[in-house]
């Protein structure tokens, strides 16, 4: 498929775009979806600004996005870091268009098992982290009246069945999004959520990928039986962020082969 050029001049920021797991079988680059966003936009023209906790594997996204692009190290669990990252993101990078928030943590615990410590864990890189990005990156998307956020959530934000402190904090995550939706729209600010089914990212291989039948059983659960791909959360993502998507506002996209309608 021949890709456009829609970020052509553009400048991204891609939260959590390394990836941690195993990569699918045959292939040398592990795939998760930050990293696939990262690469989706940058191979229709972007400069992308890559943060990872683990800069090895930011360094690793950057080396295969075949232009420009900045590997940057930052915990998002770290408030100050997450402020860093984009204030050396627009150094590196100038401005930025679009931010893609997708760092995300789950630990898969139910209620009666769920600790404070964990909760918190959750709440530091599934919320605290994003609003804390967001609130670094508005004032310079604000001043030039453009710019689109798109937050990576999961079809847990409106669904039961994982761990507690996931799905709260991926319906937070939305809650953020749709507030930057509704507040700086006049300002031509767009923002945006994906909500995700069952992605094959390396997440999900590093979790999953060794207990017996586990893969087989998410690949069963939705209509399409397979899971999703990163490169399809990819193009969902890239859609979100673009022109394209110039009068979508405030919207949950899902992306899950049709899980959640079963
Ligand atoms: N894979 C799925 O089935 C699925 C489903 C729904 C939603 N999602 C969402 O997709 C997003 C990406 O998930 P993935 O499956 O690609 O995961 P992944 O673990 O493969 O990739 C996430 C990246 O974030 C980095 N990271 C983790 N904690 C960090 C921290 N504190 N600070 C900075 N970086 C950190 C990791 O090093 C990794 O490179 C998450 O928000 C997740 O909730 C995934």
């Amino acid at each position: 498929m021949e890709l456009g050029r829609r970020f052509e001049g553009r400048n991204v920021l891609v939260v959590g775009g390394g990836a941690d797991g195993p990569p699918r079988p045959g292939e040398a680059l592990a795939m998760g979806n930050g990293r696939a966003i990262a690469l989706r936009v940058a191979a229709e023209g972007a400069a992308v600004a890559v943060t990872d906790r683990n800069l090895d594997s930011a360094r690793e996204t950057v080396a295969a996005l075949g232009g420009p692009g900045i590997a940057l190290q930052a915990d998002a669990a770290d408030p100050d870091e997450c402020r860093q990252a984009v204030d050396d993101a627009v150094a590196a990078l100038g401005t930025l268009d679009a931010v893609v928030l997708n760092v995300g943590i789950a630990s898969g615990l139910p209620l009666l098992a769920e600790t404070v410590d964990d909760w918190r864990w959750h709440d530091d890189v599934n919320v605290r982290s994003h609003w804390l990005t967001a609130q670094q990156a508005l004032p310079g998307m604000v001043e030039r009246g453009h710019g689109a956020f798109v937050f990576v959530s999961s079809v847990a934000a409106v669904l039961g069945g994982s761990g507690l402190a996931y799905e709260a904090t991926k319906a937070a995550q939305v809650a953020v999004s749709r507030h930057i939706a509704v507040r700086y729209a006049k300002r031509g600010i767009r923002s945006n959520c994906l909500l995700l089914g069952l992605i094959d990212s390396t997440m999900v291989r590093r979790e999953f990928g060794g207990i017996d039948g586990r893969m087989d059983k998410r690949a069963a659960a939705p209509p399409m039986k397979r899971q999703g791909r990163p490169e399809e959360v990819a193009a969902a993502a890239a859609f979100l962020a673009s022109d394209d998507a110039s009068y979508v506002n405030g919207t949950t996209l899902v992306v899950d082969g049709g899980l959640s309608v079963t």
